[in-house]
């Protein structure tokens, strides 16, 4: 979309599974935009739908005020996306109808905050001629294009502080406690907080485990006298027999299709609980070693509450980047942070990409040589 003036309408929405610090993001976008640039802001509820329906607010300083520390998302999020959103009983296309509401707003762009999906679903916008820039939001850290997302830290610092807890009642009982954090596709916060808490194995959907080494691992434990252990498992990590059949599902669907469908971290795909990998794990470890095994299911815990100063201090440099990003007509792309700088990543290098922990990180060479079992 052509630029003829100085911006004087931006719009801004949250999608995808909410995360902390949302909140302090929207605050350093729209306080720069209004104090600093003298923009309208407008915020549209519940994500792209609010969009769809025309659904919003104005965000004005005194909308402003005691936002930084607040955890979930004033603005409301779904996991709709425009061009496939259930409407009544039908699944609709509704770009179009996104995008009469962002020309009637006069929008001179609309800020999206969300996770992978989110990307994907703005950079199909920016294709019907919406200015568009993101921020990467997810406990996950899944997002490519940026060192990390907002939401990440205080998520793995919630998960690290639960293991801490676990760790006594764990030694009182000698048990093995089995905690599932979230994470479907990626290992981050596992393995973040599993190494920061201590975990005794850890286990990631990036390296499928062998139940016979995370077996090992444990009795190996209490012969030494430890008679207890921790085990980190990221909703989605899978023994190596488990991962086997998965790929070779996958081939023969997408030989059936014709194409290959790559994994993404589409955070506005539904997720139905799917059956727990951290209570087949305890049966499993309870049966093959003889030692009581619970399950703590982390869970939403981990989304909720207010945000860490690292989370705020993140989500305020990328929120007010992306005004000066407005400010010097710089579109498609995503604000990402790169060691201490705030660089614009096209969304083209980030959309449909998941970042997974590289097997040669430096967080898995520490929990190796530490002694913690990564069930390899
Ligand atoms: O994408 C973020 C995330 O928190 C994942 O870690 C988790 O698997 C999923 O969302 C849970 O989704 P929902 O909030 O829809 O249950």
């Amino acid at each position: 979309m052509a630029k003829k003036s100085r911006p004087h309408c931006i719009g801004i929405l949250t999608a995808g599974g909410d995360c902390q610090a949302l909140n302090a993001a929207i605050r350093g976008v729209a306080k720069s935009a209004v104090s600093a640039y003298d923009l309208q802001v407008i915020g549209f509820l519940d994500g792209f739908r609010g969009l769809v329906e025309d659904r919003s607010i104005f965000l004005e300083s005194g909308s402003l005020s005691n936002l930084l520390t607040v955890g979930g998302t004033i603005l409301g999020t779904s996991r709709d996306k425009p061009h496939r959103m259930p409407v009544g009983t039908q699944t609709m296309d509704m770009t179009e109808v996104a995008v009469q509401h962002y020309q009637g707003h006069h929008l001179d762009c609309l800020v999206c905050l969300g996770g992978g999906g989110t990307q994907k679903n703005a950079l199909r916008l920016t294709k019907h001629g919406l200015n568009i820039i993101t921020l990467p939001k997810t406990i996950d850290n899944d997002v490519s294009g940026t060192d990390v997302s907002f939401g990440f830290d205080t998520a793995m610092t919630i998960a690290a502080e639960a293991i801490d807890r676990i760790h006594t009642t764990a030694e009182s009982h000698n048990r093995i406690m089995v905690v599932e954090i979230m994470g479907h596709n990626a290992g981050w916060l596992a393995l973040g907080a599993g190494l920061a808490g201590g975990a005794d194995a850890i286990l990631i959907p990036e390296i499928p485990y062998s139940l016979s080494s995370v077996v090992e691992a444990v009795v190996g434990r209490s012969r030494r006298g430890r008679r207890f252990s921790i085990v980190a498992i990221a909703e989605g990590a899978k023994t190596v027999e488990e991962a086997k059949a998965l790929r070779e599902a996958a081939e023969a669907a997408a030989e059936t299709k014709g194409g290959k469908k790559a994994k993404t971290n589409d955070d506005e795909a539904p997720h139905a609980p799917a059956e727990s990998a951290a209570v087949r794990l305890a049966e499993a470890l309870q049966a093959r070693t003889g030692m009581e095994s619970r399950v703590t299911a982390l869970g939403h815990i981990q989304r909720g509450g207010p945000p860490t100063p690292t989370d705020r201090l993140l989500a305020t440099l990328l929120g007010t980047k992306a005004t000066e990003l407005i400010m010097s007509d710089t579109f498609g792309v995503m604000v990402g942070i790169r060691g201490d700088q705030c660089i614009p990543v096209p969304l083209e290098e980030v959309a449909g990409k998941l970042r997974t922990v590289p097997l040669d990180h430096p967080w898995l060479r520490s929990a190796r040589l530490v002694g913690t079992s990564l069930g390899e």
